[in-house]
């Protein structure tokens, strides 16, 4: 079978996407399958429409990737994609969306209010921050509502620091989310779908020096990984299942990862779940299939076949 990976567009996270891209082509290729890894451009209509693939997997990070709009196209098309479906994909990637939808699950997540950026401009900057800092208190974290890789998050730990944080996260949308900072352990948890149903591998551990923005994430040595974490049995049980659970409440498809936090109450927070999680070097999915004990390319190969039958 021929398999496409859609990676690179036009996100800001396209360096990270062709990594991801390169790694997972590469693993599936040792496997024996032929693959292509196209850079998404405006050409992707006519190319899926002459490459005909047997599979494809979008591995697109950022917007359009895990906007939905993509897989809308390959739907289209009739093709069958590795993931997580347009609609699904959508409410996923609007993080006040998905808070809303998992805290419907029962499941729990931080505190938080979003702030569009029209509001400043109506309302004048610091009576806004001001309302927000009592209602919140501090430490915060400012994010996008859309995004991944911590492109524009801030942890902000003093009120003055605020609005700065706030012009870094409008520079990369029009929404800002701001959410208490859970203090506590912090955890990225993958889902794979089995023949028995969605199952979460080895919880990871990051142990970031500072926070774990974007150079934390992709610059080796910046940050400390535990694969599998630190936890006693019974945290691991519990943070498995949140994952799962959160898989199933969003309506995921094939793989999935939670982030999280385990507070000091034991309470595992969700942060964000990642419908298209990174696949690089540097990536929490491909330690956390290490941890299981599994072969990476086995398991990638093992998703085409689900995905194709
Ligand atoms: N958005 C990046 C790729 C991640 O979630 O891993």
């Amino acid at each position: 079978p021929l398999v496409v990976i859609l990676a690179g567009g036009l996100s800001h996270e396209r360096d990270v996407s062709l990594r991801s891209g390169r790694r997972v082509a590469e693993a599936l290729r040792s496997t024996g399958l032929e693959v292509v890894l196209h850079d998404v451009d405006a050409d992707l209509l006519a190319f899926l429409r002459k490459t005909r693939p047997d599979v494809v997997w979008p591995l697109l990070h950022g917007s359009s990737g895990e906007d939905g709009s993509v897989r809308d196209v390959l739907d289209m098309l009739g093709l069958p994609y590795v993931g997580t479906g347009p609609r699904a994909s959508r409410t996923v990637w609007n993080k006040p969306i998905s808070k809303t939808a998992l805290l419907d699950a029962g499941l729990s997540t931080p505190d938080y209010v979003t702030l569009p950026q029209s509001l400043f401009r109506d309302l004048g900057a610091q009576p806004v921050l001001d309302t927000v800092v009592r209602r919140l208190g501090l430490p915060l974290v400012v994010k996008p509502t859309e995004g991944g890789s911590a492109l524009g998050v801030t942890v902000v730990t003093r009120a003055e620091d605020l609005p700065r944080a706030m012009v870094e996260c409008f520079a990369y949308g029009e929404t800002a989310l701001i959410e208490q900072a859970v203090i506590g352990t912090e955890l990225a948890v993958s889902v794979i779908e089995g023949p028995g149903g969605p199952e979460a591998l080895p919880a990871v551990e990051i142990v970031a020096d500072g926070s774990y923005d974007y150079a934390a994430r992709y610059v080796a040595g910046e940050t400390e990984f535990f694969a599998p974490a630190r936890l006693t049995p019974d945290q691991a049980t519990l943070v498995s299942d949140v994952a799962v659970r959160a898989h199933q409440a969003l309506h995921l498809r094939h793989l999935s990862r939670t982030d999280l936090i385990l507070d000091a109450s034991g309470t595992a927070q969700i942060l964000e779940v990642s419908v298209a999680p990174g696949m690089t070097e540097m990536s929490v999915l491909p330690q956390a299939i290490a941890a299981s004990g599994r072969d990476l390319a086995a398991l990638y190969r093992k998703i085409v076949d689900t995905t194709l039958a």
